[in-house]
């Protein structure tokens, strides 16, 4: 069984990045610039957020954190988005989401300059990958793809497992794996709260990408010997031991689902490190394409 270490590989690619930035700057060229929009103080996102102003240090890129309290109104953000959209500094931003219940999420997502939507949420995004065209593909989906590359898991004509349906996840994760490249080509089923029989599905995988934010969904009973096990979920359990008073907790019932796998991801420690590596790549791309 091989743990498969997202830690290490964002570690190698950020690595890359700084070396390409270096040269980019050594070639007269600016730093690429970061910008991230973050509303109100909810913990999680608070540490999203720090992870990416540092991974933007460790990449040579130069960064702008921009704060707003929890009442600002959607037309003070929308003017926010539009000086970013007209910013020549900014390569990319990013609006960390959830936003507080009295903005519209996705009149936000859609007032993103497309060419600076390095979250990969916009529809033109969306639709573009969902065609195979070049676009911004969204951080944590990106992430598990470059996951089952580096690590070789072969997906061709596998049966994969997506269990859930959002947008940010399993809708584009699902997507990804049935596209006709490599890693891809694979045959996809996508469960969600209505689906009938998901372990009897579940047993039939080669590979389960777990994305529905459920602590230790994914059973021992579900998986099928040497299946490929992708852990998506980071819900924060309370946990006296630690100084924070939580620790995360992933879909999967780790202990008992990793003797039986043939590679599977940590929590933390798997895909969360590769979501903020591939929001950087995002990023290099934007700059290198202005
Ligand atoms: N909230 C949870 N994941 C993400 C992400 O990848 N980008 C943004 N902007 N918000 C998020």
């Amino acid at each position: 069984m091989t743990i498969i270490d997202g830690k290490k590989v964002a570690s190698e690619i950020k690595a890359e990045i700084a070396q390409e930035v270096e040269q980019m700057v050594a070639n007269g060229k600016k730093r690429p610039h970061l910008a991230a929009v973050l509303v109100g103080h909810d913990g999680g996102s608070e540490t999203y957020v720090a992870h990416k102003v540092k991974a933007c240090e460790e990449c040579g890129f130069k960064s702008t954190l921009i704060r707003f309290e929890d009442d600002v109104t959607q037309e003070r953000l929308l003017q926010t988005i539009a000086e970013l959209n007209a910013d020549p500094d900014i390569d990319g931003f990013i609006v960390q989401l959830p936003l507080p219940r009295h903005i519209n999420e996705q009149a936000i997502i859609e007032a993103i300059d497309y060419r600076k939507d390095v979250d990969g949420f916009h529809p033109i995004n969306v639709g573009r990958m969902s065609i195979g065209l070049p676009c911004f593909v969204s951080a944590t989906p990106a992430g598990i793809m470059m996951l089952l590359e580096r690590y070789q898991i072969p997906t061709k004509g596998a049966r994969c497992v997506v269990l859930g349906r959002s947008n940010i996840v399993g809708k584009p994760v699902a997507t990804l794996m049935m596209q006709k490249h490599q890693p891809g080509d694979a045959t996809v089923t996508v469960c969600h709260s209505a689906t009938r029989d998901i372990k009897e599905i579940c047993r039939e995988a080669d590979i389960i990408i777990a994305a529905l934010g459920v602590p230790g969904f994914v059973t021992e009973d579900m998986v099928k010997p040497g299946a490929t096990v992708i852990d998506v979920g980071t819900t924060r359990v309370p946990d006296a031991t630690r100084k924070s008073g939580f620790r995360l907790r992933g879909d999967v019932d780790f202990d008992a689902v990793a003797p039986k796998c043939g590679a599977i991801t940590p929590v933390p420690g798997g895909v969360g490190p590769m979501t903020i590596v591939s929001l950087m790549r995002n990023t290099l791309q934007a700059a290198r394409q202005r």
